[in-house]
């Protein structure tokens, strides 16, 4: 599964499915996912390779025959917003977790329907049936979505820039837009910026806007799925090269005047529709809510060291505030008490192929012919095998506004007018 010439989706079924199965390349992430894919192969039966290259030639399903939601919904990334300057401002540096629409503009990808079908009621580039936990807290900060810092077309940068793209890694050259790109061209845009600002030129973010931006982090879960087939110990030892580059990020920025960090741990990996349809010896290792106890045990100690090293900086860095926010226990609870939130089928994904238990075929992924697409209306927490659906983000976002998932506990809200540095409380 090489990357050859960029294909531009020219509306032909073929191509279509030939970027839905070049999109799953991306999706995971690129050059690191490369080994992934191939040990993955290694377990694939003879006839699912054979299945995957037929895929080319398959119906691929046009927008028009996808169902969409019935509801009027407005995109907030609309132009219903005033000339003044925004009083939120943030930069966001990920991978697809976060990505509003920057891989799609980067790689010319034609994402289709069924994504977006569901809030956005149209694709925009994100990977999910509708809002990612950044649009969520956008929303919450009275502030539009953030515009991908690589769309051309309609974007505006006065409440901020999303560096995020999908398939990206924390790792250096291990995708192409890994977070040493991202903070490369956040530092573009801001050098960019000064020099207009000098000439006295207006800007979308002024001097004061990059001083108390929020600058949020989400990254590292694509470097942990690529040793996740690596014997436990060994993933272990691979923990520390995932941070440092996060940490360097944070240091770089802060010596760019940044003060306010917003940094995002990874999820439950164990109980993703993707990693849980790994053929396994026997199911020894599932837990008691179905999911893989080892890639769990991964994704916490990955987070312990994350908020390990937030806390370092924040012993160095006095005048700023780095909050560490836990996703794991919130998107683990989401899975364990999925009753109380309405969800039947915790580790289902809702597009993917293959029917249960988890829907999901890498090589029938969500947007090729043979996908198999859950009813619009059912509670879904996993979208398409690795992504989650706009319902299980909007549950995760309420959780994550309350702060009590934070060290420290603060709410994202308080920082944005914050002045002054918060300490624990
Ligand atoms: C499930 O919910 C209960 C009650 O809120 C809580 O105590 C428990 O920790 C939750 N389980 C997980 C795995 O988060
Ligand atoms: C920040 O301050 C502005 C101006 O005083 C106010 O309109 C806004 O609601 C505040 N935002 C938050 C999140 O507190």
């Amino acid at each position: 599964m090489t990357s050859g010439g960029l294909m531009n989706g020219g509306g032909s079924s073929v191509s279509a499915a030939k970027i839905s199965l070049r999109l799953q390349y991306y999706v995971l992430l690129a050059a690191v996912a490369a080994v992934l894919v191939v040990a993955c192969l290694k377990y694939m039966p003879a006839a699912a390779a054979v299945a995957a290259v037929g895929g080319y030639g398959t119906a691929f399903v046009g927008a028009g025959q996808v169902a969409v939601a019935g509801r009027a919904a407005g995109d907030a990334c609309s132009d219903d917003r005033t000339a003044a300057r925004s009083p939120v401002v943030i930069f966001n540096f990920g991978d697809s977790n976060s990505d509003t629409g920057g891989m799609a503009a980067a790689k010319g990808l034609n994402i289709n329907l069924p994504e977006g079908r569901t809030y956005f009621r149209r694709p925009t580039g994100r990977l999910s049936d509708g809002r990612l936990v950044i649009d969520f807290i956008c929303e919450s900060l009275n502030t539009p979505h953030l515009s991908p810092y690589l769309k051309a077309l309609g974007s505006d940068f006065r409440n901020g820039v999303n560096f995020a793209i999908g398939g990206s890694t924390a790792t250096p050259g291990g995708s192409p837009f890994s977070l040493d790109v991202q903070l490369h061209q956040f530092l573009y845009f801001r050098t960019r910026s000064f020099e207009l600002l000098h000439k006295g030129e207006r800007t979308p973010i002024d001097h004061e806007g990059f001083r108390n931006a929020i600058y949020a982090i989400d990254i590292g879960h694509n470097d942990l799925s690529a040793y996740l087939h690596l014997p436990y110990d060994q993933v272990l030892a691979k923990i520390p090269s995932i941070i440092a580059p996060i940490k360097f990020s944070i240091e770089t920025l802060y010596a760019h005047g940044a003060r306010k960090f917003w940094i995002h741990g990874t999820g439950a990996l164990g109980c993703l529709p993707q990693k849980l349809s790994i053929p396994r010896d026997d199911d020894s290792d599932l837990d008691a809510n179905g999911c893989l106890t080892t890639y769990n045990a991964v994704a916490k100690a990955f987070n312990g060291k994350l908020s390990e090293s937030c806390g370092l900086l924040r012993n160095r860095m006095a005048d700023a505030t780095i909050v560490f926010t836990d996703l794991f226990a919130i998107k683990y609870d989401l899975v364990a008490n999925h009753t109380r939130y309405g969800i039947e089928k915790p580790l289902m994904a809702c597009c993917g192929n293959g029917g249960p238990p988890y829907n999901y075929n890498h090589f029938k992924m969500c947007m090729s012919g043979e996908m198999q697409l859950c009813d619009i209306d059912a509670r879904f927490i996993n979208w398409d095998g690795v992504h989650l659906t706009e319902v299980a983000n909007s549950i995760i976002a309420s959780k994550l506004l309350t702060g009590d998932y934070s060290k420290p506990r603060i709410r994202i809200a308080s920082l944005v007018n914050s002045t002054k540095p918060h300490h624990d409380g």
